[in-house]
């Protein structure tokens, strides 16, 4: 048979083996609906309708069997590039903004670039907000209003202004931290333009939000947790879960039985101790550190905003650059990013930046080259005002020549979730080799 790239031999053996089954038995399934004997050499030999035949027989979507595109290590669009992506949206009847959309990889949701164009004595049409968090950035080359509700007070309508102070201005604008279904919409302050960066990242919650409960379980699960604490609630059943009674947790604990349902039913202020989770989690078997009480730095409507004056208090040193922080929040921890005012010698190589999160990049002044690691070698690409880039997770790059961008990650490439369970993993090490490559099967054939 021929190769078909499109299968992938791992993603088949991982199943068999979390199935519990050997190619015995997936070849005497397959016996009398193919004429061929699959082995763990000849997976990547299979043809579609085999494939299905295996798919039906590991019980998983056929998409769960097939090659990802991988992810580069980054992506450059020029701002000609960038421009084409252009597209209009009207809304309340005018010509509401224009979209532009920066690089990201196959199926990544991507930053977007948005021009301002509702007139400033016009108030801005609402729309309903969304799922995913955002960071947005004022990016001028004048100041706008951003509302954020229907009534008009200080919180809900404000000027998103741009910094005008030549010694600073790579710090662009002002910027906020929006949670999701926030209502937002933008217009004009000035006669003149102004544009924004809007960077909405993925939903960690997407999947749960889908169909990956069915609607019973879908009601249950929200009911619990109506206006409570979650990390309290869900502390309450863990505890169930690992089949405890709290009168039973109280007296291995010695924590008194009304401190515990003080706290897991909301009826004090006050939080247990690290100490007091700490034990209660060591009795079950769970991580104490998760039900701990959060605070979270936010206005009233959820939203963090950071004006540029803000953003100018922050100004540090931060390798061979100097940087100042971005609005962000603990909500969503992976979102986050930085001006970064780049002065380096053009022709010196600098790799001075790895993340453990993707990053965009956009370039906001003066001329500049990116310096990346790839395949073992250096590449030198020159980047332009309003060019863009993405770089992947943990690849080595930097910036030389003379110019400023603006820095915003997330976690779509590894989230502080998987960093989460990485730190729980036995025999990390190993578990990582094993994992990325196993053509190994559970050991019984
Ligand atoms: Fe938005």
């Amino acid at each position: 048979m021929k190769k078909n790239n499109s299968v992938d031999p791992l993603k088949i053996i991982h199943w068999l083996n979390v199935r519990k089954s050997t190619f015995d038995v997936l070849n005497s399934y397959l016996k009398d609906k193919i004429n061929f004997v699959v082995n763990k050499e000849n997976l990547d030999e299979l043809d579609a309708f085999s494939l299905e035949k295996i798919a039906e027989f590991l019980d998983v979507p056929k998409k769960a069997l097939i090659t990802d595109k991988s992810v580069p290590s980054y992506i450059h669009h020029t701002k000609s590039q960038i421009e084409k992506t252009k597209r209009p949206i009207n809304r309340g009847g005018i010509h509401f903004y224009n979209y532009y959309t920066l690089p990201s990889p196959h199926g990544y949701v991507a930053p977007v670039l948005i021009d301002i164009l509702c007139p400033k004595n016009k108030m801005p049409t609402l729309n309903n907000g969304h799922l995913e968090p955002a960071i947005t950035v004022s990016l001028g080359p004048n100041d706008i209003y951003a509302r954020f509700a229907k009534k008009k007070n200080k919180l809900t309508f404000l000027k998103f202004k741009i910094n005008h102070d030549k010694k600073t201005d790579w710090i662009v604008g002002s910027s906020y931290f929006e949670p999701s279904y926030c209502l937002h919409t933008y217009s004009r302050a000035t006669n003149g333009p102004g544009k924004i960066l809007s960077y909405t990242t993925k939903s960690n919650l997407e999947s749960l939000l889908n169909s990956k409960l069915n609607d019973d379980s879908f009601e249950n699960f929200a009911t619990s947790l109506e206006n409570k604490k979650p990390n309290r609630v869900m502390l309450k059943e863990d505890i169930q879960n690992k089949g405890y009674e709290i009168q039973q947790v109280a007296k291995k604990t010695k924590i008194s039985v009304k401190k515990i349902n003080d706290f897991i039913n909301n009826k004090t202020k006050k939080s247990l101790s690290i100490k007091e989770l700490e034990k209660i989690c060591s009795l079950i078997n769970s991580d104490p550190y998760v039900y701990i009480d959060k605070n979270f730095k936010e206005d009233k409507i959820g939203k963090y905003y950071y004006d540029s004056k803000d953003s100018i208090k922050t100004i540090r040193k931060f390798k061979s650059y100097t940087v100042a922080s971005i609005a962000s929040s603990s909500r969503a921890q992976d979102l986050s990013g930085y001006f970064l005012n780049v002065q380096n010698k053009k022709d010196k190589t600098i790799i001075d930046l790895m993340d453990t999160n993707c990053s965009h990049y956009l370039v906001t002044k003066g001329e500049l080259i990116l310096n990346i690691k790839e395949n073992g070698k250096i590449k030198k690409v020159k980047l332009k005002n309003g060019d863009a880039i993405w770089v992947a997770a943990y690849i080595k790059h930097g910036f030389t020549g003379s110019g400023a961008l603006i820095k915003i990650s997330d976690g779509q490439n590894i989230s502080y979730l998987e960093k989460i369970d990485l730190m729980n993993t036995y025999n990390l090490n190993t578990t990582l080799l094993r994992g990325r490559k196993d053509r190994v099967n559970w050991g019984y054939d």
